[in-house]
């Protein structure tokens, strides 16, 4: 490769970079405030943006408010995606899925974050910091946001989900 082929594949590379950085909206409640920081850290460090509309202490508070918030926030198209941690994963899921527009997706394992985005293109993944180590979220994250929608049978069927709402 000439001189020029390579610097003209490094400016290649970073526009790829440019364009798959996402802004990702995330929330978390008392259970999940370190795990929340770890998560920022990582997606920073991938280059991602990272909006946080969690709570940054481990002082008790109620998951369903942040839920929603995110919720809403990833329905106007304020971020690409959200991010929920709770304790399970599961309330703060439920709140968020209560905003029309929301498929969130509980996930504890590296196959169903595929998965959630391959098929069902959740628009906001949830997990567990009761559940899941750090280690295991920090994968989940990034599979989910490299894995891509399918479309085809798929959208059909997403549009029947929100049929119903
Ligand atoms: C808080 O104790 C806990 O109930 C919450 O984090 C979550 O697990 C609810 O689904």
């Amino acid at each position: 490769m000439t001189g020029n082929a390579d610097s003209e594949a490094v400016e290649m590379q970073d526009i790829r970079k440019e364009e798959l950085k996402m802004k990702i909206i995330i929330g978390n409640d008392h259970t999940a405030s370190e795990m929340k920081k770890e998560i920022m850290q990582y997606l920073t460090e991938l280059g991602h943006e990272v909006v946080n509309y969690g709570v940054d202490t481990t002082e008790s508070c109620d998951y369903p408010k942040i839920g929603a918030e995110v919720g809403y926030a990833v329905a106007a198209g304020k971020g690409d995606c959200g991010i929920l941690i709770c304790g399970t994963g599961v309330g703060i899921s439920i709140a968020a899925n209560k905003v029309k527009g929301i498929r969130a997706a509980v996930c504890s394992d590296v196959t169903t974050a595929r998965l959630v985005k391959q098929h069902n293109n959740a628009n906001i993944i949830a997990f567990g910091a009761r559940i899941v180590g750090i280690e295991a979220a920090k994968d989940i994250v990034k599979v989910y946001l490299d894995a891509e929608f399918q479309g085809g049978r798929h959208s059909r069927r997403i549009e029947m989900i929100h049929e119903i709402e």
